[in-house]
C-alpha cells in the first residue's frame, strides 16, 4: 500500500488535473483537502468534455470513491451544478461514489459579494482573486462563525446561523464597501432546498479514510492551487486563503502524517501565474506570448490570460523543502519545443546579493532579478515520446538539470494533453 499526495510546486495550474487523472487508475479513493471552486480543470474523456471545480475527476472512473475533505470550502450551488452536469453526461453520482465532509465550510452568497466588493475597493493593489468567495469563507472559519455542511442537516441551526451572519455582513457590505445588501428570505429558501439534495452525501470523511486505510485501500490526495499561493508560505498577500502545501493534507482530510507515503510535486516546464503578485521570471515579450498561445494558458475557472515566464527553479526548490517532495512530474514539456534557447532561473540577485530562495519581503521579491542558466532547445515534436530515451538529448538534459538543481528525481513527464501522451519513469503507487 502506498498513498500518494499530489501538490503544485508553483502558482497553481501546473497540470495537476492530468497527473491526478493518470494516477487515479491506481487509487481506490481520491480526496481533496483544501481550496474550493477557485480551482478547476478540464478533462476530455470519450469525446465528452468535463470541467471540475470541486469534485475529484476520479468520479469518471466507476470504481473509485471521491471525497471532499473538511479543509475544502464548498459552494453548494457549484457542487450541485457539477452533479447535474455529470448526470446529463450519463454519470450518475450516488453517495457510494461521493462523500462530503460534515466539517467542510460552506461558501455563502455574502462571501462572494464580499470577495468582489473588497477587490473592487483595492484598486491597483487588488489580489486578482477568482471572486468565488474563498477568502471570506476561510475568514469566517477562523472567526468561528462559519456554516458547515453538518448544519445543512439541521434546518433550525442553519436558519439561525444564516440570519445572524447576514446581519453583520450586510452592515459591512453596505456601510463599509458601498455594495448592495443581500436578502435573507431567498437565501434561506435556497440553502434549505440545497440541504435536502446534498444531505445524503454528507459523512465523516476522516473516518472513511481511516477505515479504507485499514482495509489496505490506496488513497490519492489531490492538492489544489500551488505552494507559492500558500497562505503562509506563498507570496503573501498575493496568495489564496488556504494551505496548498503537503502538510495541510493531514488537517484538511483528517489523516495522520503516516498515511502519506509519497509526495509528488507537479512542475510545469515553464512558469505561469494568474492574478497579481511578484513573478521574477515573467516574460512580457514575444517568447512569453508564444508560450501563452502554445500552452493555451487561460485560467479554467475565470478564463483569464495567464502570465508566462521561464522555469523558476528557486520557486521549485522552495517547494521541495516545504512539501518534502519524493519525486517530480514535469508537465507541458512539449510547449517548449521550437524555442532555440531555454533559460532556467537558478537564483535571484536582490540588489547585489545572490540568494537561492524566494525572499519573504514583498519589496525584496519585487526587486529580485533572476539569475539564468541558458540551455539549447530542441526542434523535434515530442508528443509521441513514451520513454525518456525517445526525447531529444536537449530535452533530456533540461530534465536532468531540473533534477540536479532540485535534488529530486523526475518520475513523470507529460508531453501532450492526452492521457497517453506521458512518460512514466516510475509510478509513485508502485
Ligand atoms: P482566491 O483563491 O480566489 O482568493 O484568489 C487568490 C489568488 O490565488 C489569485 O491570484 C488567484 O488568481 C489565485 N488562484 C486561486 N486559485 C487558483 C488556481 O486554481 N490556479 C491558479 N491560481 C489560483
Amino acid at each position: 500500500m502506498s498513498n500518494t499526495l499530489v501538490v503544485g510546486t508553483q502558482w497553481g495550474d501546473e497540470g495537476k488535473g492530468k497527473v491526478v487523472d493518470l494516477l487515479t487508475a491506481d487509487a481506490d479513493l481520491v480526496v481533496r483537502f483544501q481550496g474550493g471552486n477557485n480551482a478547476g480543470h478540464t478533462l476530455v474523456v470519450g469525446g465528452k468534455q468535463f470541467i471540475f471545480h470541486l469534485i475529484p475527476s476520479g468520479i469518471l472512473y466507476e470504481d473509485k470513491k471521491c471525497l471532499i475533505g473538511n479543509g475544502v470550502v464548498v459552494d453548494p450551488e457549484v457542487l450541485l451544478r457539477e452533479l447535474e452536469n455529470l448526470r446529463k453526461s450519463g454519470v450518475v453520482v450516488t453517495p457510494e461514489r461521493l462523500s462530503l465532509s460534515e466539517k467542510a465550510h460552506l461558501i455563502m452568497p455574502y462571501h462572494r459579494a464580499l470577495d468582489l466588493a473588497r477587490e473592487a475597493a483595492k484598486g491597483t493593489r487588488k489580489i486578482g482573486t477568482t471572486g468565488r468567495g474563498i477568502g471570506p469563507c476561510y475568514e469566517d472559519k477562523a472567526a468561528r462563525v462559519g456554516i458547515r455542511a453538518v448544519d445543512l442537516l439541521e434546518p433550525d441551526t442553519l436558519e439561525e446561523k444564516i440570519s445572524v451572519n447576514l446581519e453583520e455582513k450586510n452592515f459591512y457590505l453596505t456601510r463599509r464597501l458601498g455594495a448592495d445588501p443581500l436578502e435573507l428570505g431567498p437565501m434561506l429558501e435556497d440553502y434549505l432546498s440545497m440541504a435536502e439534495r446534498l444531505g445524503p452525501f454528507i459523512t465523516d470523511v476522516s473516518m472513511e479514510l481511516y477505515d479504507a486505510g485499514r482495509a489496505g485501500k490506496r488513497i490519492l490526495f489531490e492538492g489544489a492551487q500551488g505552494t507559492h499561493l500558500d497562505l503562509d508560505h506563498g507570496t503573501y498577500p498575493y496568495v489564496t486563503s488556504s494551505n496548498p502545501v503537503a502538510g495541510a493534507a493531514c488537517a484538511g482530510a483528517g489523516v495522520g502524517p503516516g498515511q502519506i507515503h509519497h509526495v509528488l510535486g507537479i512542475v510545469k516546464a515553464y512558469t505561469t501565474r494568474v492574478g497579481g503578485g511578484p513573478f521574477a521570471t515573467e516574460l512580457t515579450d514575444e517568447i512569453g506570448d508564444r508560450i501563452q498561445e502554445k500552452g493555451r494558458e487561460f485560467g479554467s475557472t475565470t478564463g483569464r490570460r495567464r502570465r508566462c515566464g521561464w522555469l523558476d527553479l528557486v520557486v521549485v526548490r522552495d517547494s521541495v523543502r516545504l512539501n518534502g517532495l519524493g519525486s517530480l512530474a514535469v508537465t507541458k514539456l512539449d510547449v517548449l519545443t521550437g524555442l532555440e534557447t531555454l533559460k532556467l532561473c537558478v537564483g535571484y540577485d536582490v540588489k547585489g546579493d545572490r540568494i537561492a530562495y524566494r525572499p519573504t519581503s514583498l519589496k525584496k521579491m519585487e526587486a529580485a532579478m533572476p539569475v539564468y542558466e541558458e540551455m539549447p532547445g530542441w526542434d523535434r515534436e515530442i508528443a509521441g515520446a513514451r520513454k525518456m530515451d525517445d526525447l531529444p538529448s536537449e530535452a533530456r538534459r533540461y530534465l536532468e538539470r531540473i533534477e540536479e538543481v532540485t535534488d529530486v528525481p523526475v518520475s513523470i513527464v507529460s508531453v501532450g494533453p492526452g492521457r497517453e501522451e506521458t512518460i512514466v519513469a516510475s509510478n509513485p503507487f508502485h
